[in-house]
């Protein structure tokens, strides 16, 4: 399979598994006819509690396997690659590497007027301070509050059976949130997004909610050429299980993905 007809440069995708679909989603929204490869690394998921070692050389391998399928742009829709893996990523490639780290900073830098931001990530995300870094980087005075909410991520893929329960634990990881009186919340987990209405309910209207997908996607989609009117064109991969990829994959992103193929890296 190849991308050949199209003008516009193919952009390689990957995430520890499903989650990276919401920076898929977003870059269709914002830059549709754009050819695509995605591979979500579900049989080694997740990464949020491996070491940064690990991480590193699953993203190496990933990245690879995205130019083998004829990718051109890299983009790391995982927060935890993004944050562990990105500079290493840049080192080792000559291709341009993005991630979600620096865009979703900005625009926390951007939205907040009180300079009091969260950052809500997986153990590795929060540990690595990347978020942090980043904002105090654009932001000196910015007070950052960064909690790990290592429960969020299954309670997600595996759903709760319970909106209370849910709502119980969300709580008490926003908490310090609460304490420190943050005017903006930066997701910084793939999969968070997908609980933004509760975690907008419970830190109030008058927060600001930055979700990197979006803001990954701002940034990246005027920066390809893009042919008008082009159908979209996209490839995904999965390194475990492709049908439930597949069918979990089909119903967030609203379309057909056609064969998703399974391969190791
Ligand atoms: N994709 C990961 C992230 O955004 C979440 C799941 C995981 O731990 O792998 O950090």
């Amino acid at each position: 399979m190849s991308f050949s007809t199209s003008p516009s440069p193919v952009i390689g995708v990957f995430d520890s598994g499903l989650g990276g679909l919401t920076v898929v989603k977003a870059l269709a929204c914002r830059a549709p006819g754009i050819p695509l490869v995605y591979f979500g690394d579900t049989a080694r998921f997740p990464y949020g509690t491996k070491s940064a070692e690990t991480i590193v050389r699953y993203s190496k391998e990933n990245t690879a396997f995205l130019l083998k399928q004829g990718a051109e742009i890299i983009v790391v829709a995982c927060n935890t690659a993004s944050a562990v893996a990105l500079n290493h990523l840049q080192a080792a490639f000559s291709v341009p590497v993005y991630g979600v780290i620096d865009p979703a900073a900005q625009k926390a830098v951007e939205m907040t007027k009180t300079g009091r931001i969260g950052v809500i990530g997986t153990r590795r995300t929060i540990k690595s301070k990347s978020y942090t870094k980043a904002i105090i980087g654009l932001l000196p005075e910015a007070q950052v509050t960064a909690v790990a909410c290592p429960l969020l991520v299954s309670l997600i893929e595996e759903g709760c059976p319970s909106q209370e329960a849910q709502r119980l634990l969300l709580r008490e990881y926003l908490r310090p949130m609460k304490r420190d009186c943050i005017d903006t919340l930066l997701l910084g987990c793939t999969h968070y997004p997908l609980m933004e209405e509760m975690i907008q309910e419970e830190m109030g209207a008058d927060v600001s909610i930055v979700d990197p997908a979006k803001t990954c996607a701002a940034l990246i989609a005027p920066t390809i050429p893009a042919e008008k009117g082009a159908a979209s064109d996209y490839r995904f991969f999965a390194s475990d299980d492709a049908s439930r990829f597949k069918a979990i994959g089909e119903a967030f992103l609203g379309m057909k993905m056609g064969k998703v193929l399974t391969v190791s890296v």
